[in-house]
């Protein structure tokens, strides 16, 4: 496949995004989670937890293919010294609405870096006391991995290259892309 130039529509902007995961693939592998994770929980209603902002659209397509009783509920964090390297340091910025004490609660998050922001997100939910804690998320980088934390149900593996769209933003932009593409930026010396 061809890269597209990605500019908004007056097209200033210089970085193209290469297509990795087409919509269709998307929601095929999501009609596939959800069918397995309403199988692992047959009777229990879910609590989908977001993780803002990133997760919107995959929990809002995830929650349509999980029969049964789903509710919603949204965190949003954001996490310091990612260009120095793994501070570790994630904030809370919005908390839940409700408690999760004694609920089934699925952690929907869009993608699984270095792992620090869910292995943050696992320490604080747990304290809380839910009957199950799951984690799904939609893309895993695998190789990336710091944090001791792995996802029990993963929408596709991915190499270590930076992803746009479905949700995944490079400075806010890309998150209404349809489909998942890898990112990039023409060499500096490049036109404009
Ligand atoms: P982690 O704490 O390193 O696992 O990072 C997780 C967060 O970093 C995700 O929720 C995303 O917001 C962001 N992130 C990591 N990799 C990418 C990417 O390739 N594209 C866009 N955002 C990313
Ligand atoms: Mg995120």
């Amino acid at each position: 496949m061809t890269a597209k130039r990605a500019g908004g529509a007056r097209g200033a902007k210089k970085e193209t995004v290469k297509p990795l995961i087409s919509h269709a693939r998307i929601q095929k592998r999501i009609r596939e989670m959800g069918r397995q994770i309403r199988k692992d929980f047959p009777d229990e209603p879910i609590l989908l937890l977001g993780v803002l902002k990133g997760a919107v659209p995959f929990l809002a397509d995830l929650a349509r293919q999980i029969p049964g009783e789903v509710t919603f509920d949204f965190i949003a964090v954001s996490s310091y010294g990612k260009e120095a390297h793994s501070s570790g340091q994630v904030k809370l910025n919005k908390d839940l609405d409700s408690s999760i004490e004694g609920k089934t609660v699925l952690v929907v998050e869009d993608i699984l870096d270095t792992g620090l922001t869910l292995q943050y997100l696992l320490r604080i939910l747990q304290q809380r006391r839910p009957k199950h804690l799951r984690i799904a998320v939609l893309l895993d980088k695998v190789d990336r991995r710091t944090a001791n934390v792995h996802a029990d149900y993963v929408g596709f593996a991915i190499p270590n290259e930076f992803v746009v769209g479905f949700g995944l933003d490079y400075a806010e932009r890309y998150r209404n892309l349809p489909h998942v593409g890898v990112l990039n930026f023409p060499s500096t010396d490049g036109a404009k």
